[in-house]
């Protein structure tokens, strides 16, 4: 019996055509940039903090929220939503390739910064973060500020203990559902930093007979793989019973999560909302804090993964979710349950921190009545811009404003799956409470604002506020994609003897070990990985590297998938539908300032190019950051600058032993990649 279930482990390989019969496989280019060139504008290295100088301490509390309101007694529990989108939908969600790239931050944005403070003012010492001016931070640090470069050493650790149990939720009152969470809560609690802090989380693992590690999702762990909590690559799990303090600096800021990156366990419950407190590209009142929205599966994710492991048999899609859950809550399809409530006050201005920690949808989230004020894409704030709709992928987030300017009454916030990224919810969709004070409380009638009709594309234009320039261009771009000798159409792995590699990712889904993660092999000066590590190795430290990633043509489902990248920011160079035509598609690229984010969406059945500079020695994955994908193998990773890379203390070498002790007598088989 438990040889058969390790030989369904194991089925992952052969399981990737059937991946691929679905989703088609990916095939990953890389390539190195020309010449060695120096990075960008990077700057190598953090500076010389010296965590033992720190003080423990936690951030200013954000603004009061006053949303911690029960929902009043009399709400009638069965009045739908004003108005449900997958009703509405008039074109059918249907691809049609078309060679034509999608647009991408061409529109040209508003440059004006709207606050009350210029770039001067905002790099002067006297500039301090506030109402009209959120663009500054502190002296010498502003929004202005190139943070790839360089971020404020605050002397500041701040310090979390997450323990991890297991037992039942119950976030829409349909009854116990198995979870996983932190602390008893769902979703996790609150990691709050200032930018510069370091951050300390302590992860005890109470589980009986479930791993467990854990991820900062967009974090780029500067030189400091070990903590990026990826099991069989960036360490062994933790077995159970075992602790491990996670360390890091946030070099970044903004909105992002932390989850688990074990098997599928973070579908139950095992992620939690991550803020670092920075300056912003737009003014606002009020921080509303961090908003998750997430899908939610009746029963315990394991099962959801083998059910969708065996749909993959038979050329099925994962199951679809039984209902989505707002900030921790939302009613069922019976109107059990409650709704979150989110308190506003007529004529001020709020920031929502709008996470995504779905396992498998994208969602369309919005205010009725009101417009949203996009300010971030993931950690990269960028030139403001304004929407009805803001339409998010797993592992992607967006902070919007809302500026309370309506009729004082009550308002839907709307978070449905986007019925045209493929994406169904079983249950009645996300919803929540906007309430202006002075209004009833009641159950809203407001009706939505109409879906747009551009598919599932991502949100446009993004442009960073900081701009950047892919060194290089399109020249170099080019000179490294002509010598490449191959069709992209077919599907293979194929060198063109120098530093470019294509890699298909039907030929071998990714298949970790938790048990020997590859920082081990690194370790021992073995580099002899074994193929289903998926390891592209990159050669040269401090070069551009240029991926596209192709959905092979004729996909019969064309699905799209959400790219993330663990230890950079990519900068999102193009993408189009159809077949990355060598010769043509490289002059359709953007260079100059184009989107840079963690996670972007690959359009079904086309292409996504992106661009990043190796300037981060480590194991790093790239995968699907679909749940179930990534469970299937739908991953790769990229070992970058062997020499300098940070491995793991005597710490991380007795988790592993501690986590090998376990292996042996564990209960439960791997199922899965395992990452
Ligand atoms: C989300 O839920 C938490 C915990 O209940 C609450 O403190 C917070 O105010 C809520 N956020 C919003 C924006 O409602
Ligand atoms: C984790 O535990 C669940 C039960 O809670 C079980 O179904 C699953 O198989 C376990 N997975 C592994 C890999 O241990
Ligand atoms: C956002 O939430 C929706 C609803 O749960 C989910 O389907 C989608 O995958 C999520 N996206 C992210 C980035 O988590
Ligand atoms: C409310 O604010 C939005 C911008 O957030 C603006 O586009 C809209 O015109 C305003 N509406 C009213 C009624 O002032
Ligand atoms: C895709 O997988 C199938 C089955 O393993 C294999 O025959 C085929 O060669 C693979 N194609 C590529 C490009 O890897």
């Amino acid at each position: 019996m438990l040889l058969e279930r390790g030989l369904r482990g194991l089925c992952i390989l052969a399981v990737a055509s059937q991946v691929c019969a679905h989703i088609k496989p990916e095939n990953i280019l890389w390539g190195k940039a020309g010449p060695p060139v120096a990075v960008g504008r990077q700057q190598n290295g953090p500076p010389e903090a010296n965590p033992e100088d720190t003080v423990e301490s936690t951030p200013e509390p954000p603004p009061e929220s006053s949303s911690e309101v029960a929902p009043e007694a009399d709400i009638k529990p069965d009045e739908e939503p004003a108005q449900e989108p997958a009703e509405e939908p008039t074109e059918e969600p249907v691809e049609k390739p078309a060679e034509e790239p999608i647009a991408e931050g061409e529109q040209d944005p508003d440059p004006t910064f709207e606050s009350e403070a210029t770039p001067t003012e905002r790099a002067g010492p006297s500039c301090t973060n506030g109402p009209g001016t959120r663009g500054c931070w502190s002296p010498g640090f502003s929004i202005d500020t190139d943070f790839d470069a360089e971020w404020p050493t605050t002397g500041v650790t701040v310090t979390y203990d997450l323990e991890l149990t297991g037992g039942t939720c119950d976030p829409d009152g349909s009854g116990p559902q198995p979870c996983q969470v932190f602390n008893g809560q769902y979703p996790g609690p609150l990691i709050e930093a200032n930018w510069g802090d370091y951050i300390q989380v302590n992860v005890k693992n109470s589980l009986t007979d479930n791993g467990t590690a854990l991820h900062f999702h967009g974090m780029r762990m500067l030189n400091n793989c070990p903590t990026d909590g990826v099991p069989g690559i960036t360490e062994c799990p933790l077995a159970p019973g075992d602790t491990k303090t996670y360390t890091f600096q946030a070099t970044q800021f903004g909105s992002t999560w932390y989850h688990s990156h074990w098997s599928i366990q973070y579908g139950d419950g095992t992620f939690g909302p991550l803020v670092i407190n920075g300056p912003a590209s737009a003014d606002y009142d009020v921080d509303l804090g961090a908003y998750t929205i997430s899908d939610l599966y009746y029963g315990s994710a394991y099962e959801v993964g083998i059910q969708s492991h065996d749909n993959l048999q038979i050329d099925k899609p994962p199951p679809f979710p039984d209902n989505i859950i707002i900030n921790g809550t939302n009613k069922n399809k019976e109107g059990k349950g409650e709704y979150n409530q989110v308190r506003i006050e007529k004529g001020k201005k709020y920031r929502l921190r709008i996470i995504n920690g779905s396992t498998d949808n994208s969602i369309r989230v919005s205010l009725d009545g009101h417009t949203l004020q996009v300010i971030t894409s993931d950690l990269i704030p960028i030139v403001p811009y304004y929407t009805d709709w803001v339409l998010t992928a797993p592992g992607q987030r967006y902070d919007v404003i809302i500026e309370a300017n309506q009729t004082v009454d009550n308002y839907w916030f709307r978070a449905d799956a986007a019925f045209d990224c493929y994406c169904l919810n079983k249950g009645p969709g996300g919803r929540s409470i906007f309430i202006y004070d002075g209004a009833s409380g009641e159950d809203p009638k407001t009706s939505a604002s109409k879906i747009p009709n551009w598919g599932c594309n991502e949100e446009s234009p993004l442009v960073p506020w900081v701009p950047n320039v892919v060194e290089g261009g399109e020249e170099q771009f080019t000179s490294q994609a002509v010598n490449l000798q191959f069709d992209l159409t077919r599907e293979g792995v194929s060198t063109n003897g120098e530093n470019v590699v294509l890699w298909g990712v039907n030929m071998s889904a990714i298949n970790v070990d938790w048990s020997k993660p590859t920082l081990e092999y690194i370790q021992e000066g073995n580099l002899d990985f074994p193929p289903e590590l998926n390891v592209v190795a990159v050669p040269a430290p401090d070069t551009w590297t240029y991926w596209i990633i192709q959905e092979t043509p004729g996909t019969e489902v064309p699905i799209p998938h959400p790219i993330h990248l663990h230890g950079h920011d990519f900068y999102v160079l193009g993408r189009g539908k159809g077949v990355f035509d060598i010769k043509e598609s490289p002059k359709t690229l953007t260079y100059d300032n184009p989107t840079r984010r963690d996670t972007a969406i690959l359009p079904g059945g086309g292409w996504l190019v992106l661009a990043f500079p190796a300037d981060n020695p480590g194991a790093w994955i790239m995968h699907c950051h679909i749940a179930y994908h990534v469970s299937d193998g739908l991953a790769v990773q990229f070992i970058e600058g062997i020499e300098q890379m940070p491995l793991g203390d005597e710490q991380w070498q007795q988790q592993c032993d501690n986590w090998r002790t376990y292996a042996l007598t564990a209960p439960y088989p791997k199922l899965d990649s395992g990452v």
